[in-house]
C-alpha cells in the first residue's frame, strides 16, 4: 500500500512546511496552516540536448550559442556584461512605480528588431500594454500574451520558440500542476523553474519582472535569486526623476554594475555619464559636502557625500546614515574623535549620499570623514578636491583598488586636488590639505 504523506501550508501566504506550525514564519499569521495530501507532481517532459545523459568533453561544447544580443540600450548592455545572453534568465526587481514594466517593454522593443519577442502581461491588460507602448513610441514587433497560465503560454511557444520572452510579473503567472495560487511561494518557485527550463532548452533570453516587499526582499522566496542567472534591481527613490538599476548577481558579468536612467514622459532614458549627475563640478561647495571617487561595478563614478553635524539638544546624540553603512560611519566618527580631536560625542551626525546611490565600499571612508569634519568646523572643503581612501583605526590612510581610474575620473570632471592614500599618509594630513 502506498504511504500517504501530508504537507502543511499557510493559507495566507502559501508558505509550505513539512509540519504544522502555529505561526507562519513568513507572513507571521497565527493559526493559518492547513493540511493537504502531498502529491509528487508529474514534471514536464525534460528533453536533454546532449547525447543521452553522457557528459560532454569541455572542448566539444559548442559555445557559439552564447553570443550576446545587444539591446541598443548601451548602459543596460554594460550592466549585463555586454548584452543579453541567449538562454539566460534575468530577474528585474524593484518597488512599484520604479519603471520595471517600462524598461521591460523598451527592452522588448529593441530585441524585437532582431527576432520575435513575446511579452506576457499578467499585471495589465493587453490594451494597457498597448497604451504604454504608444506612449513609448513603440510601433510594432512585439507579441503580447495576456495569459497568466504559464503552462499554456510555454506550450504555445513550443513549436516556434521566440528570441526573447518577458514575463511581467512572476507573481501573476501560475502553473496548473502546482497546487497553490499565483504569487505564492510554491508558484513563484515552480514558474521560475519552468521558465529556466524553457530558456535553457530553447536558448531563449528570458526576463522576469518581480515585485519587492517593503524590506527589500523580492516577494515570495529569496530562493528566486538563487534560481536565476542575473538579478537586476531598481534602487533609490521611486518618486524621483532618476532610477538606478544595479546588478546584484550576474553569472555572465560583474556585479554592482550600475546604470542610471532618467524617467521622461516617453519612457526611461539612459544617462551616459552618471558622475556628472551625482557630482557635477560646482564653483563653490557648501560646508559638509565632499566629492568621493567611488567604483561601482567596473567603472569609476563620482558621488557627493553630505554631512550635517549639530549640537545634541538633549539625550543621546543621533547618528543617521542614509545610503552609507551605519557601522562604518560609527567607526569613522570614533576615528575623528580620537585621532583628530573632534568632540562629536555631544553632536548629532547625519550623513547621506546625494542622488539615492548606495555606497558601501571602504574607499568612501576618507570622503565621509572629510564631510563630517567640514560640517563640524563649518568650513567648506576646497571646491576642486575629490577624495578616496580607506581609514585605519589609528587614522592611517590605506590604499584602495583602482586608484588610477578613480583619479582619472575626478580629473576628467575638473577636480584637481586629489586627496588619496597615494599622496597622504593619514587623516591629519588629509584634513590639512582639504581645507587649504
Ligand atoms: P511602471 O513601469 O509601470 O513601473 P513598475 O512596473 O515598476 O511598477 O511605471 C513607473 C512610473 O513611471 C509610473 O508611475 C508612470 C511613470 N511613467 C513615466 O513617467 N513616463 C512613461 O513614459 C511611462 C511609461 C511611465
Ligand atoms: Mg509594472
Amino acid at each position: 500500500m502506498p504511504k500517504t504523506h501530508s504537507v502543511y501550508f499557510c493559507s495566507a501566504c502559501g508558505f509550505e512546511s513539512p509540519r504544522w506550525l502555529g505561526r507562519c514564519p513568513q507572513c507571521e499569521a497565527w493559526n493559518s496552516f492547513d493540511e493537504r495530501p502531498f502529491s509528487r507532481k508529474t514534471a514536464a517532459p525534460r528533453r536533454t540536448t546532449t547525447r543521452g545523459s553522457l557528459p560532454t568533453p569541455l572542448h566539444e561544447i559548442d559555445e557559439r550559442r552564447v553570443e550576446r544580443i545587444p539591446t541598443g540600450l548601451h548602459e543596460y548592455d554594460a550592466v549585463l556584461g555586454g548584452g543579453v545572453v541567449p538562454g539566460s534568465l534575468t530577474l528585474l526587481g524593484g518597488p512599484p512605480g520604479a519603471g520595471k514594466s517600462t524598461l521591460a517593454l523598451q527592452i522588448a522593443a529593441q530585441l524585437a528588431q532582431r527576432g520575435s519577442v513575446v511579452y506576457v502581461c499578467g499585471e495589465e491588460s493587453a490594451a494597457q500594454v498597448k497604451l504604454r507602448a504608444r506612449r513609448l513610441r513603440i510601433e510594432a514587433g512585439i507579441l503580447v500574451a495576456a495569459e497568466t497560465n504559464l503552462r499554456t503560454v510555454l506550450e504555445g511557444l513550443e513549436p516556434a520558440p521566440p528570441l526573447a520572452l518577458i514575463v511581467d510579473s512572476i507573481q501573476t503567472v501560475w502553473l496548473p500542476e502546482s497546487e497553490s495560487y499565483a504569487g505564492s511561494v510554491a508558484q513563484v518557485r515552480d514558474c521560475t523553474q519552468a521558465l529556466m527550463e524553457f530558456a535553457k532548452r530553447h536558448h531563449c533570453a528570458t526576463l522576469v519582472v518581480g515585485h519587492v516587499t517593503k524590506d527589500g526582499a523580492i516577494a515570495g522566496p529569496r530562493l528566486l535569486e538563487h534560481l536565476v542567472d542575473t538579478v537586476l534591481y531598481f534602487e533609490g527613490d521611486a518618486n524621483g526623476e532618476h532610477r538606478i538599476l544595479r546588478a546584484y548577481k550576474n553569472r555572465f558579468g560583474s556585479i554592482d554594475e550600475i546604470c542610471v536612467f532618467a524617467m521622461h514622459d516617453s519612457g526611461l532614458r539612459e544617462i551616459e555619464n552618471p558622475s556628472e549627475l551625482f557630482a557635477g563640478a560646482r564653483a563653490e561647495r557648501p560646508s559638509g559636502s565632499t566629492i568621493v571617487a567611488s567604483i561601482l561595478g567596473s567603472r569609476p563614478v563620482l558621488i557627493e557625500v553630505q554631512a550635517l553635524v549639530g549640537e545634541t539638544s538633549f539625550g543621546t546624540p543621533r547618528r543617521l546614515a542614509n545610503n552609507v553603512d551605519q557601522q562604518r560611519l560609527a567607526m569613522i566618527l570614533a576615528i575623528l574623535e580620537r585621532r583628530a580631536g573632534m568632540q562629536l560625542g555631544t553632536h548629532d551626525v547625519y550623513v547621506s549620499v546625494a542622488g539615492g546611490l548606495r555606497v558601501s565600499e571602504p574607499a568612501a571612508d576618507l570622503g565621509i570623514a572629510l564631510a563630517v569634519a567640514s560640517s563640524f568646523r563649518n568650513r567648506p572643503i576646497r571646491a576642486d578636491a575629490a577624495a578616496f581612501g580607506e581609514l585605519g583605526l589609528s587614522g592611517e590612510l590605506r590604499a584602495v583598488n583602482a586608484a588610477a581610474r578613480r583619479e582619472a575620473e575626478a580629473r576628467k570632471l575638473g577636480y584637481r586636488t586629489i586627496l588619496s592614500p597615494e599622496r597622504l599618509s593619514d587623516l591629519e594630513a588629509a584634513l590639512r590639505d582639504a581645507f587649504a
